[in-house]
């Protein structure tokens, strides 16, 4: 029996993922299928999530989004997507069980908030569409695996289905027409490799860069370096990839992380018009890392960078105070410097090359210092993001 008054609501969080071998290109828009397979890594939550109340009611109107506290539209035909396919889910359940309420038909109200810099440019549509999906297979107490989920999520952003799952995911592709088998899958969980570490350069830039949607698109459409790269490049480095965390060789993973990273911004340079994600200040991290992994005489850390210029920093523990003590020689006044990282001493490897410093300080706006973390959680209910009729508190 429903009750017409009630409002039926559920709460979760989901991460940020970063690849390390990057999603670039679609075989349909329609599926948001990709033309390859991608891997990457799920950073903790206590520094980077999205949180996502969903709710729904007979007395609700229209569905809705408020995100950060602003409405949002979700009329598009991605979040229309991943309504339709939970909806059907949460239908095929009721026409199993007649006594339960029918929350398919009601409309839904979706609030979210992120506990980062959403302007940062920091991955939030795969948070926010991992949160979206999960929240509503909660409230509509779906069995689904994270991976059946994880087909929904696609269809919002392709990046979002990495996000339903803690520690390395994969993102393989698919063969079939319908897109049914492009899912997401975790290769090693969180617990796998805890030294793993990351630090996230957030580096201002006023311009705003061409989305990754239209980017990809015409990297498809007008490339031609593009088909190498996704049909012998990058399916050999998911291989070459998955080994490497397997057996926790940093050494490898880095060299893959920083070479797909260049692979990808090459083909964006060969793209008709040519599109620039990196700037000036993302080489000088790119070289910083070079430099430090050249004193080293190993790779100790590996830069990636996303559709825009911020840097990803991937190290492992022990070398933290090498790297950190370069990247606070570089960039001593950014914010993110919490007193755990007190102790760090600001101070170059012997032989670095000092002048390669200059531009981070200027730069580089925040460093967020992070791990890897879990997938997607329950929140109690307390922590709803709604009041009792279902608005945003
Ligand atoms: C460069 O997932 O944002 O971050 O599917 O069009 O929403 P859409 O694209 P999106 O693309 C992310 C691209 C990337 C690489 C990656 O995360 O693999």
């Amino acid at each position: 029996m429903s009750d017409s008054a009630a409002v039926y609501h559920a709460t979760a969080t989901a991460p940020v993922n970063i690849a390390v071998i990057k999603y670039w290109g679609k075989t349909s828009t329609k599926l948001n299928t990709p033309t390859n397979s991608s891997l990457s890594v799920t950073l903790s939550q206590d520094d980077l999530r999205t949180l996502t109340t969903a709710s729904c009611s007979a007395q609700f109107q229209a569905d809705a989004l408020w995100l950060n506290g602003a409405p949002h539209d979700v009329s598009n035909v991605r979040s229309q997507a991943c309504f339709a396919e939970l909806r059907a889910l949460r239908k095929a359940k009721e026409d199993r069980d007649p006594s339960l309420p029918p929350l398919s038909s009601y409309k839904l109200h979706l609030v979210s908030e992120n506990n980062f810099p959403t302007a940062a440019g920091l991955a939030s549509s795969a948070a926010g569409f991992a949160a979206f999906v999960r929240a509503i297979a909660d409230l509509y107490d779906l069995e689904e695996t994270p991976t059946e989920l994880s087909r929904i999520a696609r269809q919002g952003s392709g990046s979002a289905c990495r996000s339903l799952f803690g520690g390395y995911v994969a993102w393989e592709k698919g063969s079939r027409d319908d897109g049914k088998d492009s899912i997401a899958v975790q290769v090693a969980p969180e617990s796998h490799w805890p030294t793993m570490r990351a630090a996230i350069l957030v580096i201002s830039d006023a311009k705003k860069g061409v989305s990754s949607t239209a980017g990809m698109q015409s990297t498809v459409a007008t490339s031609t370096l593009f088909p190498n790269r996704a049909n012998v490049v990058v399916p050999a480095r998911m291989e070459a990839m998955k080994k490497a965390i397997a057996e926790k060789d940093f050494e490898t993973f880095a060299d893959l992380t920083m070479a797909d990273s260049n692979s990808f911004h090459a083909v964006c340079l060969d793209t008709v018009p040519p599109i620039f994600y990196m700037n000036d200040t993302s080489r000088s991290a790119v070289r910083i890392v070079e430099e430090m992994n050249r004193c080293a005489g190993e790779n100790i850390a590996a830069y990636t960078f996303d559709a825009g210029p911020n840097a990803v920093i991937y190290y492992e523990e022990p070398a933290q105070d090498i790297v950190l003590g370069v990247l606070k020689k570089a960039m001593p006044a950014a914010i993110g410097w919490s007193d755990k990282y007190s102790k760090i001493e600001a101070k170059l490897p012997d032989g670095f090359n000092g002048t390669l410093l200059g531009p981070l300080e200027f730069g580089v706006s925040r460093i967020i210092l992070t791990s890897v973390g879990s997938g997607p959680l329950k929140v109690s209910k307390v922590h709803a993001l709604i009041d009792q009729e279902g608005n945003p508190k």
